[in-house]
């Protein structure tokens, strides 16, 4: 009998491109193919790129070089080993990087991810493979759930794709162009994949689309639903604790349609009180330039509503330093809205160039230099304030979902509400389960805490029983 088929699939991107590559490996596993950490004895490798910023590419790149060593190694030992690229690279350079690189067999879009069997067949013919067709009428094929088996992986937290794309066009941004028009998966489909993790032990699922508050998609009826109208259909799912979504757009959170989502914070328990709206500026000058149609007051607005409806939420963003234009006058003004807002976590860049972008072709291109330094200066203010976050923990009773055994014996990790990693000494038997921790001590990157005694149920007689 041949021997299974290894598949190594690498991510380079965003939450999105990591749930790609396991969708791309359950496409391959009914093929035979079975997934292997070592893209050594892979007899296929798929780099799953990102094309967000120039670094991200050259990754990509100079990772093809380091894989056609090891295709060259397989071959002297009379293996055959495929290369394949997908993701957003893929998508946005296609044909050139075929002709860039003579290791690379088969370029794969994000919307051809479904096809892949047949490719990589054709590409074991001998044929180099590029496809990086958007074909609209297949999108929700290329959005299909899961399968079976690789459910059993999933743990005891899931994401879900419940919307693809963007048609927002920040003048900075290449995801409109690499993952095409903005797309709602229908809320039957969503829930077929919930109700399955959730039969398969998830109980906190992480709702994902690049714009995910725009979400639009249909119910039964063929009416639109709204995310908040659907995280409250899908808080119902037995088995499912906790409820989270990312990344959302300001300007969704600040229309009528997120105003059912903004309530559900405050009367959805399940739904985390964590909540990541990226800003990149707090400049309105720069905001408009980035084409993120909304200002540095509205940005407010959405936060107080939130926090209106939820005080205890905690928000993270991204930020972009040194768009073009940008003075020191405006980065201050992005220095002091993150410290109005009291952003516990953020992911900083400096702005890249990407060619084929509005912002690509402005003139005032910010030196380097000042970019770090700005990159630097923003970074500090959000470290200070994400290790005040934790601090403020101390002593304090957490709930923690219960995830899986530490690294010591008889310690288990679970997360708070807040994302934050919690060690606990614990028996095996509450992971998946829902437990009160007090907290004790404050690591680094973890807290630590111990049990609390469940509180108490009241007396049958003070129920009046
Ligand atoms: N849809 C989300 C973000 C998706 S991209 C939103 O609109 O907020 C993730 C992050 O990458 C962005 O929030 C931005 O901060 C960063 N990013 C995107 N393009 C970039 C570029 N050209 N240079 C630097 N950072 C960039
Ligand atoms: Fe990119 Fe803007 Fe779309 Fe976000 S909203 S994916 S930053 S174009
Ligand atoms: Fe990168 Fe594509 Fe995600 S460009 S950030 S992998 S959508």
């Amino acid at each position: 009998m041949n021997r299974p088929r290894k598949v190594h699939v690498k991510s380079f991107g965003c939450q999105m491109n990591v749930y790609d590559s396991h969708r791309m490996a359950d496409t391959l596993a009914p093929e035979g193919y079975v997934e292997t950490q070592l893209p050594a004895e892979a007899d296929l490798i798929i780099l799953n790129t990102c094309h967000i910023r120039e670094k991200a590419v050259d990754k990509v790149y100079s990772e093809i070089g380091r894989m056609r060593e090891l295709k060259d190694q397989a071959e002297l030992e009379g293996r055959r080993m495929l290369i394949a690229v997908a993701g957003c690279v893929a998508q946005a350079e296609g044909e050139e990087i075929v002709r860039r690189t003579d290791s690379v067999d088969v370029v794969v879009g994000s919307q051809n991810y479904h096809k892949l069997p047949g490719l990589i067949a054709r590409a074991l013919d001998g044929e180099k493979i590029v496809d990086t067709e958007f074909p609209l009428e297949d999108k929700f094929d290329a959005l299909a759930q899961p399968s079976p088996q690789a459910i059993g992986k999933r743990g005891i937290s899931a994401f879900v794709t419940v919307q693809e794309g963007c048609d927002k066009f920040c003048t900075f941004c290449v995801v409109p162009y690499t993952r095409g028009a903005e797309i709602s998966r229908p809320v039957a489909k969503v829930l077929a994949d919930v109700e399955r993790l959730a039969a398969n032990g998830v109980r906190e699922i992480s709702l994902i689309g690049q714009n995910v508050n725009a979400y639009h998609g249909v119910d039964g009826n063929g009416d639109a639903m709204t995310l908040g109208a659907l995280m409250r259909r899908i808080a119902k799912v037995p088995g499912i604790a906790r409820l989270r979504y990312m990344t959302s757009h300001p300007r969704d959170m600040l229309s009528p349609v997120c105003d059912d989502l903004i309530a559900a914070h405050g009367d959805l328990p399940e739904l985390m009180p964590y909540v990541h709206l990226p800003v990149q500026a707090g400049s309105d000058r720069i905001l408009a330039a980035m084409n993120r149609k909304h200002t540095r007051k509205e940005y407010m607005t959405a936060i107080a509503r939130l926090r209106k409806a939820r005080p205890d939420i905690a928000f993270t963003s991204d930020f972009i330093v040194g768009f073009p234009g940008e003075t020191e006058a405006d980065f201050r003004e992005t220095l002091a809205l993150a410290e109005d807002i009291n952003f516990v976590m953020a992911y900083t860049f400096s702005y890249s160039s990407r060619p084929g972008t509005p912002a690509a072709k402005l003139e005032d291109q910010v030196p380097n230099a000042e970019k770090h330094e700005r990159l630097l200066r923003l970074q500090a203010v959000i470290d200070r304030q994400w290790k005040a976050f934790n601090a403020s923990f101390a002593d304090k009773t957490m709930e923690i979902l219960v995830e899986k055994p530490g690294k010591l014996t008889g310690q288990l990790v679970g997360r708070s509400p807040y994302l934050q990693s919690v060690h606990v000494m614990a028996e095996p038997s509450l992971i998946g389960q829902i437990v009160p921790v007090r907290i004790t001590d404050i690591g680094t990157n973890t807290l630590f805490g111990e049990r609390t005694a469940p509180a108490r149920a009241p007396a049958l007689a003070s129920l009046g029983a």
